[in-house]
């Protein structure tokens, strides 16, 4: 591999939220090496928190789980991961009590997107939609929390590196202290 170090750097660039997919099937073999990259994430002291569920344009609930999205560019995504986290599995902070399900899960399914990415695939970290039915629909059980439904697809538009909206490094970058 030529520039290992640069095609990882152009990965992460070129990653954006992607809202609006063309209408083709994601391969399943694709799908798998998405799947195992958030599988072979890190947590807190390996405790693995996490269960995810994989919901095609094929399968059956689809068209009901649809209903759960705000916004229609989602309705085309042909794969949606629904990303959750069992908080009495994770790691606890003693110091302060913190539970680390939430920050293993997110872990896991920001390698996930990362590798949709090197892939050509495009996805979205969607976090507002009616919870509720979104839980019904899938069937999560009670002590399971849903973090996230992550969609992927192939992107209407390129996945190309683009200027991104963010604070400049002054305002977020302490030196030392606070
Ligand atoms: C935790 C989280 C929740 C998000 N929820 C939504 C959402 O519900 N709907 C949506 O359209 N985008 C959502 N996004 C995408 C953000 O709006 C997007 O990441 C941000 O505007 C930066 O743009 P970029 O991802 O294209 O770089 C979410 C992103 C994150 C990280």
């Amino acid at each position: 591999m030529k520039d290992p170090k640069g095609l990882f750097y152009q990965i992460l660039r070129s990653r954006r939220s992607v809202r609006e997919y063309q209408d083709m099937p994601i391969a399943k073999d694709i799908l798998e090496r998405i799947l195992e990259t958030g599988r072979l994430a890190a947590s807190a002291a390996n405790c693995q928190p996490w269960d995810f569920i994989v919901m095609d344009q094929n399968h059956p609930k689809r068209e009901e789980l649809n209903q759960v999205f705000y916004k229609d560019g989602f309705l085309k995504a042909p794969v949606v991961i629904a990303a959750c986290a069992e908080s009495e599995k994770a790691w606890v902070r003693s110091a302060d009590g913190a539970n680390y399900a939430w920050v293993d899960v997110t872990i896991a399914v920001t390698e996930m997107i990362l590798a949709a990415t090197a892939e050509g695939i495009g996805t979205c970290w969607v976090a507002s939609f009616d919870l509720e039915k979104a839980r019904r629909i899938l069937n999560i059980p009670k002590n399971i929390e849903l973090v996230t439904l992550l969609t992927l697809g192939y992107p209407l538009e390129p996945l190309d590196i683009q200027e991104k909206n963010r604070k400049p490094m002054s305002e977020i970058l302490h030196t030392g202290e606070w």
